[in-house]
């Protein structure tokens, strides 16, 4: 009796990739990362990381967030997190760009410094950098004693545990729970949002890992929708507001694994150039999850549609029947608070990646000309 076993079919414990072990993981990732810091009552938020005191964070006058790729994506969702949670304005920037442009990065600044291993060098150099001019600096990471770990003020730790594949999943979820978490904190901390609704958000917040299982279960239907995907050589994916913020995650993950040619849009900002670029049978990844900008999207996903565009809208089950009218094809999320969706809708946006990378052959956990963490700037 012989059995062919290996440590890397091992560790990727009966899944086929380890990009698509780590997408699974996600519940769980987002369970460990909540684990400890939401109250037995869900009211109050418990950072002990943050050693900022009250009077600290009531000095913040503005927020800084720097990241490179997939954690950059998770810093445009954590500035739209703090802006409405705790009232702080908050600018994101690309790490490889941030230090040229001469920030203006004072005593009563807060840096945010997004990244999954914590070794990235533009991301340690704009740590540098900050800390040089006196600000603050808060790191999330999902590497316990990372440099960027070591040289914060702050570390928030995503308990993602170990990312293989390239392209980045769990890393990213977790770090939108960070985001929610500190927004929280923040929000206690400084009054701008009550009890009640902390713990609606906490409330909303314990329920997704159970509605990405939910999710995960849906994964054939997105296998069919990656398979006609492959054959188009460019798309768009469209979006507003933190839908916008996704459909940049989106675009990334398909880039990175199946090397088909996608753009991210605002979908508002499309008749100022690209829409010229849609024709016949273009494929247009339209995300809808906003209640409030729902209507406006849908406009947007009307005029590719006049261009022939094959639009597949990501939405939520209660604008389900109304997206469905305008759409060729609609995956739905469930429903949650409007700050949480992002949590829920790169799921699918993840999984329609991993399908086309497989359906066209390539190596999904090591895509060509990239590394899992970047040491040069
Ligand atoms: C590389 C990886 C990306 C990642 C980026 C930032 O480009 O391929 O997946 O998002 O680096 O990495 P970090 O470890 O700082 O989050």
């Amino acid at each position: 009796f012989h059995v062919d076993w290996d440590l890397i079919t091992a560790e990727k414990a009966g899944f086929d990739h380890f990009m698509l072990k780590e997408i699974h993981e996600q519940p769980k990732a987002y369970r460990d990362t909540m684990m400890g810091r939401i109250s037995e009552d869900g009211k109050s938020i418990t950072l002990k990381e943050i050693g900022m005191t009250a009077e600290q964070i009531r000095g913040i006058q503005k927020v800084h967030i720097v990241a490179c790729g997939t954690a950059y994506h998770a810093g445009l969702v954590g500035k739209t997190i703090i802006e409405q949670l705790a009232r702080i304005p908050v600018e994101t920037d690309v790490a490889s760009e941030y230090r040229y442009r001469n920030p203006i990065i004072t005593e009563d600044t807060l840096v945010i410094v997004v990244s999954q291993s914590g070794e990235t060098a533009d991301t340690l150099a704009a740590l540098r950098e900050a800390k040089r001019n006196g600000a603050r600096v808060m790191a999330i990471t999902n590497v316990v004693g990372s440099s960027v770990a070591r040289e914060a003020d702050d570390v928030i730790t995503t308990w993602a545990g170990p990312e293989i594949a390239v392209a980045s999943t769990k890393a990213y979820t977790s770090q939108l729970i960070a985001f929610y978490l500190v927004g929280l904190y923040f929000a206690q901390t400084l009054g701008t949002r009550d009890e009640q609704y902390i713990g609606e958000v906490t409330t909303a917040l314990l329920q997704l890992p159970e509605q990405v299982e939910a999710l995960l279960e849906q994964a054939p239907v997105l296998k069919l929708i990656a398979d006609s995907i492959v054959k188009h050589n460019s798309l768009f994916f469209i979006g507003r507001g933190l839908d916008f913020a996704v459909a940049q995650e989106g675009s990334l993950k398909l880039k990175e694994i199946s090397y088909i040619h996608s753009e991210a849009y605002a979908a508002g900002e499309l008749k100022h150039g690209t829409l010229a670029l849609v024709e016949d049978g273009t494929p247009v990844i339209a995300l809808v999850t906003q209640e409030e900008l729902a209507e406006k999207t849908l406009s947007n996903i009307k005029e590719v549609k006049a261009r022939g565009a094959h639009v597949l809208g990501v939405t939520n089950h209660s604008n389900h029947e109304e997206v469905a009218k305008s759409v060729d094809e609609v995956f739905s999320i469930p429903n949650t608070l409007a700050l949480l969706t992002p949590a829920l809708s790169v799921v699918p946006l993840q999984l329609l990646s991993y399908y086309a990378s497989l359906a066209l052959g390539h190596d999904v956990d090591k895509p060509r000309n990239l590394a899992k963490s970047v040491t040069v700037e």
